[in-house]
């Protein structure tokens, strides 16, 4: 297990165990400083000045997040969130024909993602679901069910609710054998599983930074494949997304060369350079590094859940969050002790959401597992 001692100094962390990285990951030092320095600093001396070192800025985001994520700084382009990024790639692809209109997607993706594919209705779009599953036939519920009507899927890498996570390399593979697009939502996953967009080779991918890589809300991204990229057309532009920003011909628009078509117009600063302090620390410690520490701590709670547990869970099919089901009538009881505790966590109904990241210890575990032995006694 990873010395945690020795990266906990690195973190602004609550007072009580802190288990919601999968809703906000907490806030690292390097973050706080890369704010102070490398935003606010060059805005007090220098004015208007400051977008030369605001845009190098970017480009810092875009390379640490390429290294974090296996591809190319020039593949990326900020985007506020992930609604926000699908919404244009839907927007930015050929319309779809009457017959080959669907966007697939699993009933247990982000509820945001679904509202983008039903707003898309206007563009002819239009949502189709595939049938749930337990995780190790999931692949198979992917095949069945892209057939010659999806236009597009959209594969959740890990599921918020549940945990569990996607095949998503096959699911892409499936997709390019039948003239589908294939899109990733990575947002439970980027920071606490590897992922390498070279190899999955989708389409198009959407993340944030605020969960597990600590970089705060507000500093999204989308990333394109370059082999389409040249094809796609955003219809969200501004000067940002010109090849030349500074060109000023109100009647000569050029898509920029790059993800950067993606951009708009005058973009944010302040979240990327939080999130810049938050990727690097997240990079520098290792993802490896965290979902080891994870897996230890995970299988420490889940060894002591069995007493509140209404079902088991499989360690080998979930991403960094345990989805815990708690068995109804245990459910107020465990809610009102681990609240009483201060212990951070949520709900959905009788799931209880808990993520184990790398500042998080066995002492923190200990508490849960205190937790549910006293529920059970009652
Ligand atoms: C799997 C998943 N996708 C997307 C989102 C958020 O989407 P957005 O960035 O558009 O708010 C979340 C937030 O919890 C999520 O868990």
């Amino acid at each position: 297990m990873a010395d945690t001692n020795q990266y906990y100094e690195r973190f602004n962390l609550p007072q009580s165990p802190y288990f919601l990285s999968h809703s906000v990951g907490c806030i690292s030092k390097l973050s706080e400083s890369m704010l102070a320095q490398n935003f606010l600093e060059p805005w007090k001396t220098s004015g208007g000045n400051a977008w030369g070192p605001w845009l190098e800025l970017i480009g810092e985001f875009d390379a640490a997040l390429a290294r974090l994520l296996d591809s190319d700084p020039d593949y990326f382009c900020p985007q506020q969130n992930l609604s926000s990024g699908f919404t244009k790639f839907l927007m930015s692809l050929p319309k779809p024909s009457a017959k080959r209109n669907k966007v697939l997607i699993h009933p247990d993706a982000f509820p945001s993602m679904g509202f983008v594919i039903n707003a898309m209705q206007k563009m002819g779009l239009e949502l189709a679901y595939v049938q749930p599953s337990a995780p190790t036939q999931q692949l198979q519920m992917w095949e069945e069910s892209l057939n010659d009507t999806i236009f597009c899927a959209l594969i959740t890498h890990v599921h918020s609710n549940t945990g569990h996570v996607s095949p998503v390399s096959e699911i892409v593979k499936l997709c390019a054998g039948k003239n589908v697009y294939s899109t990733v939502d990575i947002a439970q996953s980027a920071g606490i599983l590897p992922i390498s967009l070279s190899s999955w080779n989708a389409d198009a991918v959407f993340g944030s930074c605020v969960k597990w890589l600590c970089g705060g809300p507000g500093a999204g991204f989308i990333w394109t494949n370059p082999n389409i990229l040249q094809r796609l057309r955003p219809s969200d532009v501004g000067w940002f997304s010109h090849e030349d920003p500074f060109e000023m011909d109100i009647n000569s628009f050029e898509y920029a060369g790059t993800a950067k078509r993606f951009w708009g117009g005058t973009p944010s600063i302040a979240p990327y350079a939080i999130a810049l302090g938050g990727i690097r620390c997240i990079t520098e410690i290792g993802v490896e590094n965290i979902l080891d520490h994870n897996r230890v701590l995970m299988r420490r709670v889940l060894s002591n859940s069995e007493s509140v547990a209404s079902h088991a869970v499989d360690i080998n099919h979930i991403g960094g969050t345990l989805c815990l089901p708690v068995k109804e009538n245990l459910v107020n009881k465990l809610s009102e002790i681990l609240n009483k505790q201060k212990i951070f966590f949520d709900q959905r109904k009788h799931v209880f959401r808990l993520s184990f990241h790398i500042y998080n210890n066995e002492r923190e575990c200990q508490a849960l597992n205190d937790a549910f032995a006293q529920v059970s006694l009652n």
